[in-house]
């Protein structure tokens, strides 16, 4: 027996995974972050204070103990940001590193920036952080992982290699590029000592901690259509962002893997590039970007925004083995009217039996909408006693929109949230974790 549960997003990230792996932290001993690395923004609000976390587990408000697994990517410079800044909080950083989690160098972000360019019309719109070509090398066996940056005789070999061949493939995409390969060694060395103390071999303390009868959160970053695998490829990520990535990415057992919460936003958002059938071009777009403050939390970025797409969330659902659905940022939706639902694709006249995978296909696709009546604006002051009285309390017109996803999805609803804080979270079912 273990006692496991997930938080994955069903859509294109940003649902509000953060603000759900900080409810879900609180009877939780240890979150682990899988994939991904400062591509990734979670956000958490509670008593006050806002906190932003890249690669930090979101359990770290609360003073949970943290795992960044091996299958994330870790830029030590922005990881050891993060660690100062919550101490400079006061928080106790309680923070375990998988020594097999590959590094992000310099060279990776300079490369995720000229392969976009040389991509056109296929790129992802990245956030050009290094992502794409450091889980790249990994795959092609010349990465560096950890524990070469905290034993500098191992990085000094390795490093002058993997200099060498990043050097040579910068330079046919644009040679007047600087690389300084000393610099990077000290840079890197200093970035293994500092994060040394953190290092072990995660599989392991999982896996016992798991039979110790610990409680274990697991943290997706990114969502399902961004997934390298399930997703809208080319236009994602290059990770297993659904469930499925959580076994290789941690070394747990997929047997050990209990429960899957699914974050569904009331409505689609999208940062970076690519098809995205439900898209909003007028002045609803607008208004929602801004009710919802739809700006990328990574690079500030404005998110494109649409009517939600039940029909490629139910795929999602399928891939992550979904239990459950949080409902987030219905409040945003305010004074919107009417408020559609895409429940299915119609392509050359018939209807489709399930999601296309493929973009290409997508791109001809046109979605089939319910619409539903909206809610009235409301001061935030209302939305969040509105969270205090319950379910209830919520506008009749929003209750037939919660539950028109209910019985379209065929799932039960965890809990639906009307605000960012911590407190603007109303529970429907408990998840038994
Ligand atoms: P994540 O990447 O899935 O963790 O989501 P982000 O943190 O990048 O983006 C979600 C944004 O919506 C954050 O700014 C949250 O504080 C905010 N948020 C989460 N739930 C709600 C909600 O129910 N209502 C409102 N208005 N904001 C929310
Ligand atoms: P969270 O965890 C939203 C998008 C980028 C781009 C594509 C590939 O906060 O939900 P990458 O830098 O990963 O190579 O970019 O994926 N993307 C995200 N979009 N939320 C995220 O994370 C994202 N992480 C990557 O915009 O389209
Ligand atoms: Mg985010």
């Amino acid at each position: 027996m273990s006692n496991t549960i997930a938080v994955v997003g069903l859509s294109w990230g940003d649902e509000g995974k953060g603000k759900f792996v900080d409810y879900f932290a609180q009877k939780a001993d240890v979150v682990v972050r899988y994939n991904g690395g400062n591509n990734a923004g979670h956000t958490i609000q509670a008593n006050g204070v806002k906190y932003k976390f890249k690669l930090m587990p979101s359990g770290a408000p609360l003073e949970k103990e943290g795992v960044i697994a091996n299958g994330c990517v870790v830029d030590p410079k922005v990881l050891l940001e993060e660690i100062e800044n919550l101490k400079k909080l006061n928080k106790n950083v309680e923070l375990k590193l998988s020594s097999t989690a590959h590094v992000i160098f310099p060279f990776h972000r300079i490369l995720d920036e000229l392969e976009e360019k040389t991509k056109g019309e296929y790129a992802a719109g990245t956030t050009k952080r290094g992502i794409g070509p450091t889980y790249s090398d990994k795959a092609a066996r010349w990465g560096l992982r950890i524990y070469d940056i905290i034993n500098p005789k191992i990085l000094r070999p390795k490093l002058e290699k993997l200099y060498k061949i990043k050097k040579d493939l910068i330079s046919i995409y644009d040679p007047n590029v600087d690389l300084d390969l000393e610099a990077i060694y000290e840079e890197y060395k200093s970035y293994g000592e500092q994060l040394k103390p953190y290092v072990i071999d995660t599989a392991y303390y999982l896996n016992k901690a798991i039979d110790s009868g610990k409680k274990i959160l697991f943290e997706a970053a990114q969502g399902s259509l961004l997934d390298v695998d399930h997703g809208f490829y080319p236009y994602g990520t290059s990770s297993n962002a659904n469930a499925l990535g959580i076994s290789s990415g941690t070394g747990i057992p997929p047997k050990k893997i209990n429960k899957i919460i699914g974050i569904v936003k009331a409505y689609t958002s999208r940062v970076g590039k690519g098809r995205f059938p439900t898209e909003l071009f007028n002045d609803t777009a607008k208004k929602i970007r801004e009710q919802g403050h739809e700006y990328g939390t990574v690079t500030g970025r404005p998110r494109r925004v649409g009517w939600l797409d039940l029909f490629n969330i139910k795929y999602g659902i399928m891939i992550n083995g979904v239990d459950k659905v949080i409902i987030t940022l219905l409040d945003a939706l305010e004074d919107i009217n009417p408020i559609k639902i895409c429940v299915n694709y119609e392509l050359d006249g018939k209807i489709l039996e399930s999601w296309p995978i493929q973009s290409e296909i997508i791109e001809y696709c046109k979605p089939i909408y319910k619409s539903f009546e909206g809610w009235k604006e409301k001061t935030r002051e209302e939305w969040t006693n509105i969270a205090l009285k319950g379910y209830d309390a919520l506008p009749e017109t929003m209750k037939i929109y919660i539950q028109a996803i209910r019985e379209e999805l065929q799932l039960n609803i965890a809990c639906v949230s009307i605000g960012p804080d911590r407190k603007e979270t109303i529970v429907i079912e408990d998840c038994n974790f």
